[in-house]
């Protein structure tokens, strides 16, 4: 293998409106280590800060209104006190070189009134998540029964995506990311096991990814098409998600993004290298012209593949970047990766989160 095709991922990259110095993109992930109120805290700055020699951080998904939270100590993006910590955040990373990107999100049903002062949570359907229970502030407890939106209710939700973006826009943040993936809000809208409307937001395809793009196209015109993300993840299972048919999925919302010239296209595999998600991601390579991002079970050398063969323009890494703050320098120097300390995943604290070691300065030496 000549070192052209060994280092793509360090070659510069533009996705959309930004231009990336390589094609390592830092994957949301929730982390709470935010405030009761929702507040991003100094150690969080620290913890984005450390990363930002990737291409791109994306950040955890952060709450789009005051009725959005689903962990406790999430980060949200809706008032003013939020936008001024996150300003830290971006101001950090940008004058570390790094480019960063806000994901938005609504957790739709997969939250309880205990974590939005009592308030109901709503969704595509009005049946419950269907699994062992969920975490609140007072203990884990059943699934509750979501409020099925009316129809006269939906601008109201896109109405909280735009203000989102407007804020994450004045916080400094370089692009969003819209969050429909992973059995959240716009995912139970998008997969027709849990949509079982029967207004012009349910049934086929066209109708169920209907608020998706109504939410893109707010972000669009806040933003620029170029600076507008979308992360789906059509077999992915959590939070009691399926789809009968994941690649009409992908087809549909590809074209859909490829028509607008969405910024970047991410598809969220469980394991990337399952002849499924394959499948899926040839889908969406001969639709898309604009960027796609892979994510799922990668490593260095199976980024490297995907990004020669032309598959993706750029890799997203999570778990390695939870251990890894330079995750770049290691690939670069093939050196090897902190493990992952799961027990430290959700503890709040630095620990697990920003004291992960960097590679000892002398092992530059033998790069
Ligand atoms: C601790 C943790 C938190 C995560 N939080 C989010 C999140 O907020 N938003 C999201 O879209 N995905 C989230 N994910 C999924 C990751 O972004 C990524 O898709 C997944 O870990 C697979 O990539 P990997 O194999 O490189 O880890 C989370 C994953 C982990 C491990």
């Amino acid at each position: 293998m000549n070192n052209s095709v060994k280092d793509l991922l360090l070659t510069p990259v533009k996705l959309g409106d930004l231009q990336l110095r390589n094609r390592i993109v830092m994957s949301p992930m929730t982390r709470t280590r935010a405030t009761l109120a929702h507040v991003p805290t100094e150690l969080m700055v620290e913890h984005y800060v450390q990363r930002a020699s990737a291409g791109l951080i994306i950040t955890e998904c952060t709450m789009v209104s005051g009725t959005a939270s689903a962990f406790i100590t999430d980060p949200g993006i809706y008032n003013d006190a939020q936008l001024a910590q996150w300003r830290k955040v971006t101001d950090a990373v940008h004058a570390a070189g790094g480019l960063i990107a806000m994901q938005i999100w609504h957790p739709g049903r997969a939250t309880h009134p205990y974590n939005n002062d009592g308030v109901e949570s709503v969704s595509s359907t009005d049946r419950a998540i269907r699994d062992d229970g969920i975490n609140t502030l007072a203990g884990k407890v059943p699934q509750s029964k979501p409020r099925r939106l009316r129809i006269d209710e939906l601008p109201g939700i896109v109405a909280q995506f735009r203000k989102a973006a407007e804020n994450a826009k004045r916080a400094g943040f370089d692009a969003v990311q819209i969050h429909g993936a992973h059995g959240y809000l716009l995912d139970q809208f998008l997969r027709d096991s849990v949509n079982d409307r029967s207004d012009a937001y349910g049934g086929g395809i066209a109708n169920r990814a209907r608020l998706l793009f109504e939410v893109i196209d707010a972000a669009i015109e806040v933003y620029g098409a170029g600076r507008v993300g979308v992360r789906i993840s059509p077999l992915v299972p959590y939070n009691d998600v399926s789809d009968s048919d994941p690649a009409g999925v992908v087809r549909y919302v590809a074209e859909q993004f490829e028509k607008r010239r969405g910024g970047l296209f991410e598809l969220r595999h469980n394991q990337h290298t399952d002849p499924a998600e394959l499948e899926l991601a040839g889908i969406a390579r001969n639709i898309l012209t604009v960027p796609l991002l892979l994510n799922g079970g990668y490593t260095r050398e199976s980024g490297e593949a995907d990004v020669a063969s032309g598959l993706a323009d750029a890799v997203v890494y999570g778990k390695p970047y939870i251990a890894n703050p330079d995750l770049v320098e290691r690939f670069r120097l093939r050196a090897p990766l902190n493990d992952v300390d799961f027990s430290k995943l959700y503890a709040g604290g630095a620990s697990g989160y920003t004291d992960y070691a960097r590679l000892a300065e002398n092992s530059h030496e033998h790069a």
